[in-house]
Parts: structure tokens; C-alpha cells; sequence
């Protein structure tokens, strides 16, 4: 009787490692927020993602492996993160993360795949700190440092008469606080006086006391660091309350997603970019086309990111499969040889060539700054990039 119970259980596990040394496809783990506000950002992610599946598993997958990509949503906190990636790394077996969207959630969970031995690519984590998290971290986001200055100086260039910054950060933010310490040190660098430093929390909607501090001092410049919900809710009130001068919106405010938020308000705004449609390379122009194909207009960069994270993986498990087949090795040390194999890839991405630093710090060339152009509908537009 006992044998006889055992006997099936003894079939179905021989199947699967039989099925694993075969043909079943390569798990990799994408940990976004696909709920909660934090959601604006990461549904582009989720799409990024999604196309650099069919995109590469179209070319082969990992040497004629499928891979397949397990969504586990984070949702926009830190406690959400921590699951997600627990299930990445304990239940689904992945091979690799793609996540979290946030640096407040990178902090927290990166540590947990770090400890675990799993490689971590952060698409859109651009607090300082991020890669030193731990050996398994890197990230395709340039970091603040690099990134925020950009937009100051295109608004220089706009208006090189300002002379007053009003600076708004959500203070309950990890990447927020860290991008307006770099725009705070840009701005003075560049020879402006920050003349208020108002504080606000990502939950928030009502700016009314940030709004009229600020307006008090008669700022020609507003900038603001904190996510795409509460930055646009910021944005709009700033313009209901009068404020004519240009407006600088930080990483958190990079998407399209925002515009229903603060509306024909957000017109105007100037963002620094990681990504352009329009920049060279044949990876790039093909990415740009599958996406224009889907959604009819320019991939945002939230997507490109997402894009380049899978894409590092995949590259880089090609290159590991080359050596020794990937299909065939014991997971842990996988993730292992995987995590080696990343940081010394070069690959060429939507974002131009890439490279990482040997704490996973990314290498990349361009930047560039966009503003926002609303339609006169008030509720759609684009990003342009300036010259
Ligand atoms: N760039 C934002 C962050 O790092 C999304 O949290």
C-alpha cells in the first residue's frame, strides 16, 4: 500500500528534473509595482519587460532555451517588495530579478536577494546607494548624480535670467531625498539661491502650505523630487496658485501615466531622460518599432529601462550557456556564475552601450532632457526632447 503511494510521487518528480534538463524554459523574475500608485511607473516597466520576452525568445532565448519571465507584483511599498522577492527566490526559482520600481523599496528588499546569492537589476532605482547595497545588485538606472543635473541646466538655457529655486521633495522617500540634494547642490552650483525647502510626503494630495510658502518668496524656479501621483498633484497646484515660472519635474515624475493627474498643468514641465526614441543603434530602433507597433507612440524610458535590465540577463546567460550549459547547472550555483557574467558584459541597449562598474554601478553615455507638450485636450500629450 505504501509502495504504492510512493511510486507516482517517484514518476512525477523524475519527470520534472528530466523536463528541467530539457526543455523548460529558464525562470528570471520581474518584481514591479503593478498596484498602487507606484503603479504609474511600473506598468511601463511591466510592458518593457513583456516585449523583451517575446523579443528575445523570438531570437532564440538562451541559445535555443526559452526563457520565461515570472511577474511578482510589489506593489508600492516596502513590505510588498520583500514578498515579491521572497516568491522570486524561494517558489518560483528564478535565475534572476528584474525590480523593485522604487529605491525606498530597493533598500529594503535587495538585501534579501543579495543575502540569497540572486542577482538583482534595478530599472529604475536612481537613489545614491543603490549598486553598495550588496555583490548581487547592480542597476541599468544612472543615478541621480548624473541624471537630475541635466534638467537644471536645460532650464538655464530657457530662462537664464532665474534666479530664485523653490525645492519640494517627499521626505518619506529614499530616491526622492537623495535626487533633490543633487538639485539643491546643481542649483547653487549653477549660481542660483535656493530660497525654500518644502517638504511633503509621497500619500499626499493637498499642497495647499507647501504651495503658498513657496509662492511667498517668488521663486522663477520650482523643483520638484517625489513620485507621479503626489508630483503631479504638486505641479497642478503650483499652476492653479499662480505660479508662471518654469517648473523642473524629477525621476518619479517620468511618465506619461502622470497626465491625467495634474492634466494641462503638467505642460511645460522639464525632465531629464536615461532614454530617447530617437537615439542611435539597430537595438534600439528595433525596440522602438515593436513598441510603436503595440501602443502608437515613442517608448517612455521607464519601458526602455525594463527593457535593458531583461535584456543584461538574457545577454548574459547566453554568454555563461557558451561555456557551460545553463540548462544543466544546479541553481544556486547558477546565479552565482550569472551575477559574475553581468558585471563584466558589455551589451548594447536602447539606452546606447552599457557597462557595468565592478559594484554594478551602470556605465552609460547619454542623457537628455525632455518637457512636457499637453494636447488641448488637457488630458493626453508628449514628451519632446530638446536640442
Ligand atoms: N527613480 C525612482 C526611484 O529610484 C523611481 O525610486
Amino acid at each position: 500500500m505504501k509502495k504504492q503511494m510512493y511510486l507516482p510521487v517517484a514518476a512525477v518528480l523524475l519527470g520534472i528534473v528530466a523536463a528541467q534538463k530539457t526543455a523548460t524554459p529558464i525562470p528570471i523574475g520581474v518584481s514591479v509595482a503593478q498596484t498602487s500608485n507606484t503603479a504609474l511607473l511600473g506598468k511601463e516597466q511591466v510592458i518593457g519587460a513583456q516585449i523583451a520576452e517575446e523579443f528575445y525568445n523570438g531570437r532564440g532565448g538562451i541559445n535555443g532555451t526559452a526563457f520565461k519571465l515570472f511577474f511578482e507584483d510589489t506593489g508600492g511599498d516596502e513590505a510588498g517588495a520583500i514578498n515579491a522577492f521572497q516568491t522570486q527566490i524561494n517558489k518560483n526559482r528564478v535565475v534572476a530579478i528584474v525590480g523593485p520600481t522604487l529605491s525606498q523599496q530597493a533598500f529594503a528588499a535587495d538585501k534579501i536577494a543579495d543575502a540569497a546569492k540572486v542577482p538583482v537589476i534595478g530599472p529604475s532605482n536612481t537613489a545614491r546607494g543603490i549598486p553598495q547595497i550588496g555583490d548581487f545588485v547592480a542597476r541599468v538606472s544612472a543615478p541621480v548624480a548624473i541624471v537630475a543635473p541635466n534638467s537644471v541646466r536645460a532650464a538655464l538655457k530657457i530662462n537664464p535670467s532665474m534666479k530664485k529655486a523653490a525645492v519640494f521633495y517627499a521626505q518619506n522617500d529614499a530616491f526622492a531625498t537623495s535626487e533633490t540634494g543633487t538639485f539643491q547642490e546643481t542649483a547653487k552650483a549653477q549660481g542660483l539661491e535656493v530660497v525654500t525647502v518644502q517638504k511633503f510626503q509621497t500619500t499626499d494630495s493637498d499642497f495647499t502650505s507647501q504651495v503658498s510658502a513657496a509662492l511667498a518668496l517668488k521663486p522663477d524656479l520650482a523643483i520638484v523630487s517625489g513620485l507621479a501621483a503626489d508630483g503631479g498633484n504638486l505641479v497642478k497646484q503650483l499652476r492653479i496658485a499662480g505660479y508662471k515660472g518654469v517648473i523642473i519635474g524629477g525621476n518619479g515624475l517620468n511618465t506619461a501615466n502622470m497626465f491625467p493627474v495634474c492634466q494641462q498643468y503638467c505642460d511645460g514641465v522639464l525632465i531629464a531622460q536615461a532614454y530617447a526614441p530617437t537615439a542611435p543603434g539597430a537595438l534600439n530602433a528595433a525596440f522602438r518599432t515593436v513598441y510603436k507597433n503595440k501602443y502608437r507612440k515613442e517608448p517612455p524610458q521607464f519601458t526602455a529601462q525594463a527593457f535593458t535590465a531583461v535584456q543584461v540577463i538574457v545577454e548574459a546567460l547566453r554568454t555563461l550557456d557558451k561555456k557551460s550549459k545553463v540548462a544543466d547547472m544546479e541553481l544556486a550555483d547558477l546565479r552565482i556564475k550569472l551575477n559574475a557574467q553581468i558585471l563584466i558584459g558589455k551589451y548594447n541597449t536602447p539606452l546606447g552601450e552599457i557597462t557595468f562598474d565592478k559594484e554594478g554601478e551602470v556605465q552609460q553615455k547619454n542623457f537628455y532632457v525632455a518637457q512636457i507638450k499637453m494636447n488641448p485636450d488637457g488630458k493626453t500629450g508628449s514628451f519632446e526632447f530638446l536640442k
